[in-house]
């Protein structure tokens, strides 16, 4: 079932006597997951890592989908780039080293991909931390920027599973359709194996309602149903069917390039500034949590967090 841990950038305060502020801006991981096909995972990933980059914040878009088009989508050729996500994962590359950097916007920098990201799948199967390279790979990079996105393939497989393990949390993209929520239990049920083992961190903390058409009763109906479910992880925006949306790929263009003025790009630049002001919130959050005097939290909630990867966000 969907986790309800509050999400947090550090790890909960421990039983030190000087209680320190966080100072260090760590990015936000989140990984834009659906193993269902075709409901905006790569569209919310390139026009809200867009909208985020005009709202000057510094974000790092992470196409972890063969089918690359997050890649193409930036306006990313095959010629821009030599190193890829394939690389990373195969540890033949640092994330410095494959980036592409200011992608249209100062503030967007890309990770690419191309279709032999495929084979991480066969190639890293007997590998023993082929779960956690993504992890290890941002870790060092992670507090250069705000947010990091990463645009999901359609499947559940390793690289999926790669992403939710270096992920703080889940951006679910949900489209208003048929079988909308049903899909989901298998997600959800990836998501609690990779809790109860590897990230216990991990979070579902946000889900888009993708494709929204206001004159359906079945729209509605979704909305509706996925309001009660997941109650305030819905960010209050929906994303409407615009048919602007779907043309901005094919000419490279993130939306508010290709069409500021449509309601496509005026709906993810109202998720950004969503996301920016739940951002802050959680940020003062932990802020306040660091500040508290910690003789309350010893034992083991010190321990169990020692042990979760939320720890290393501060190190
Ligand atoms: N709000 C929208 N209005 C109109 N068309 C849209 C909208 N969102 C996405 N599309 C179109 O729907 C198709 C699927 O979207 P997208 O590629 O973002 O889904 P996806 O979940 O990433 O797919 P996949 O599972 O194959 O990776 C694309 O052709 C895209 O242009
Ligand atoms: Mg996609």
């Amino acid at each position: 079932m969907v986790s309800g841990r509050v999400s947090s950038y550090t790890s909960p305060p421990q039983s030190t006597p000087v209680a320190k502020p966080v100072e260090k801006h760590v990015g936000r991981i989140l990984a834009i997951a659906n193993q269902k096909g075709g409901v905006g995972k790569t569209t919310t990933a390139v026009n809200l890592a867009a909208s985020l980059a005009v709202a000057e914040q510094r974000t790092l878009l992470i196409d972890a989908d063969p089918q690359g088009n997050a890649t193409s989508g930036c306006g990313i050729s095959r010629d821009d780039f030599s190193l890829h996500t394939y690389d990373v994962l195969l540890g033949e590359a640092t994330i410095d080293q494959a980036l592409v950097r200011s992608v249209q916007f100062r503030h967007l920098d890309v990770l690419p991909t191309t279709p032999d990201l495929a084979a991480v799948e066969v190639e890293l199967v007997d590998v023993e931390d082929r779960v956690s390279r993504m992890r290890d790979a941002l870790k060092p990079i992670r507090d250069r920027y705000d947010v990091i996105l990463i645009d999901c393939p359609p499947s559940l497989g390793l690289i999926t599973l790669n992403m939710l393990v270096a992920a703080d949390a889940l951006l679910i993209p949900l489209q208003c359709e048929y079988y909308a929520l049903e899909g989901l239990s298998q997600l959800l049920g990836t998501v609690q194996r990779v809790q109860d083992s590897v990230n216990p961190a991990l979070d579902v903390d946000s889900v888009l309602l993708t494709m929204y058409d206001a004159r359906l009763n079945l729209s509605r109906q979704v909305a509706a149903d996925a309001r009660e479910h997941f109650g305030e992880k819905v960010f209050q925006t929906v994303i409407p069917r615009n048919i602007r949306l779907a043309e901005a790929p094919s000419f490279g263009k993130p939306i508010v390039v290709y069409d500021v003025a449509s309601v496509g790009a005026q709906a993810y630049m109202a998720v950004a500034h969503e996301l920016i002001k739940r951002l802050a919130t959680e940020k003062s959050e932990d802020v306040a949590a660091a500040e508290a005097p910690s003789d309350s939290t010893s034992g083991s909630i010190a321990n169990d967090a020692a042990s979760t990867p939320a720890s290393e966000h501060t190190a």
